[in-house]
C-alpha cells in the first residue's frame, strides 16, 4: 500500500500526525509529509484510519 499527501489540500489540521506518527510528520510548512512511500503492513490500518479522518480528503493510499 502506498500512501501521498496532496500538500495543496492539506490544511495542516494534524490529525493525520497524531493517528500515525510513524508515517506522517508536520512540516515547517504547517503541512503533513509523509516519511515513508511504501506503508509497513503493521500501519496499513492506521493510514486508512488517518486518510478517512483528514477533514479535507487530502491522504490518497492506493494499492
Ligand atoms: Fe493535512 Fe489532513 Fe493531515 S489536513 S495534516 S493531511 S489530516
Amino acid at each position: 500500500m502506498k500512501v501521498e499527501v496532496d500538500e495543496d489540500t492539506c490544511i495542516g489540521c494534524g490529525l493525520c500526525v497524531e493517528i500515525c506518527p510513524d508515517v506522517f510528520e508536520m512540516g515547517k510548512d504547517m503541512k503533513s509529509h509523509t516519511k515513508v512511500k511504501k506503508v509497513p503492513d503493521k500501519l496499513k490500518a492506521k493510514v486508512k484510519e488517518a486518510a478517512q479522518s483528514c477533514p479535507v480528503q487530502a491522504i490518497k493510499v492506493s494499492d
